[in-house]
């Protein structure tokens, strides 16, 4: 029997238009894109997304969703890596260029406490999105909980090749302990995120009980699904599913469910409005695809 309210938008999202004030490089492939909305945003949680595009015809019709990276003031920051039509365009944007802008959409992290274990953030590639305000925010305390300090944050941040660990020194000037490791052994240990935490609980510089966070491609989200469930920890999904609609309408990102989990009966959660961030007591990525 299914029961509860249909998943619907925040409240908070909204449609407003915004200018594109700079465009910077950024690694090998990637952009960090600021705007200046036309209407006042409160503080936004990290790993909640927008859905953007051009208000011109370079643009697809449909609008691509992306992590607020950060922000600064009265503007927004998105790290944003060319892959198509859409990061195309909005790779083009010169100073003025007017974007058209929904959100803030999803869920966003969990409060990210220092009162239990500590949290292990696991990024790959542009998955690094929503961790830099998830840093930040940790550290200075959500929801009204205890802040993290910053011994209790670790940042494991891996990807093919060094041009692709977007920003890094960023994140090492937040303060926190940061890993790289890449595919190729171009920086930081030779491998992928899983196999730097392991090398950590080998060393015994991380404790065995930790809480895990990640954000990247489907196999390494797969992997950490499977690792916590093997060792019974506690770990949150941010997905970077392919999106429609963004707002709930589309049934175009869908997430299977556990059955008979915390999410009800229904097969499958809609990424968008029930998530991006998702406990993997939750749902499942093994063997959906
Ligand atoms: C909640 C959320 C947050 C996201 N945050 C960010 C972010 O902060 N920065 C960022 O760069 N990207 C982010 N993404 C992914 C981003 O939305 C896609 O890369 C973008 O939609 C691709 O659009 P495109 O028109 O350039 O590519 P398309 O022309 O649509 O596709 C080009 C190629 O990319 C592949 N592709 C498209 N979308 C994805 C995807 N989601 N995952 C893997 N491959 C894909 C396609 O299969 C195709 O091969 C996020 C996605 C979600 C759902
Ligand atoms: S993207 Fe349309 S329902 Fe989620």
């Amino acid at each position: 029997m299914l029961s509860g309210p249909m998943p619907a938008p925040p409240p908070d999202a909204r449609t407003f238009t915004a200018k594109t004030t700079s465009v910077t490089r950024c690694g090998d492939d990637g952009v960090i894109l600021r705007i200046r909305p036309d209407v006042a945003l409160p503080p936004i949680r990290a790993a909640r997304f927008f859905m953007l595009r051009r208000d011109d015809r370079l643009s697809p019709a449909i609008p691509r969703p992306f992590s607020i990276y950060r922000q600064d003031g009265d503007e927004l920051e998105f790290l944003i890596k060319v892959m198509g039509t859409g990061t195309s365009a909005l790779a083009a944007c010169t100073p003025g260029t007017t974007l058209r802008v929904v959100g803030p959409l999803g869920n966003g992290w969990p409060a990210l406490d220092g009162d239990g274990p500590p949290w292990v953030m696991l990024a790959g590639g542009i998955g690094s999105a929503p961790f830099y305000m998830g840093i930040q925010q940790a550290l200075r305390g959500m929801d009204g909980r205890a802040p993290a300090r910053a011994d209790q944050l670790v940042y494991l941040y891996g990807a093919a090749r060094k041009g692709m660990l977007y920003d890094i020194d960023a994140f090492r000037s937040l303060g926190v302990r940061v890993e790289a490791c890449t595919d190729d052994g171009s920086h930081g240990m030779r491998g992928n995120v899983l196999k730097l935490l392991e090398s950590l609980w080998a060393d015994g510089s991380v404790p065995q009980t930790v809480r895990l966070l990640a954000c990247g491609p489907e196999r390494m989200l797969e992997a950490t699904e499977k690792l916590a469930r093997a060792k019974g920890l506690d770990c949150w999904l941010s997905l970077e599913s392919v999106m429609g609609c963004g707002v709930g309408i589309c049934n175009g990102c869908p997430v299977p469910t556990v059955p008979e989990g915390p999410m009800g009966a229904w097969p499958n959660a809609k990424c968008c409005v029930e998530g991006p961030v998702f406990q993997t007591n939750a749902i499942t990525l093994v063997g959906a695809h």
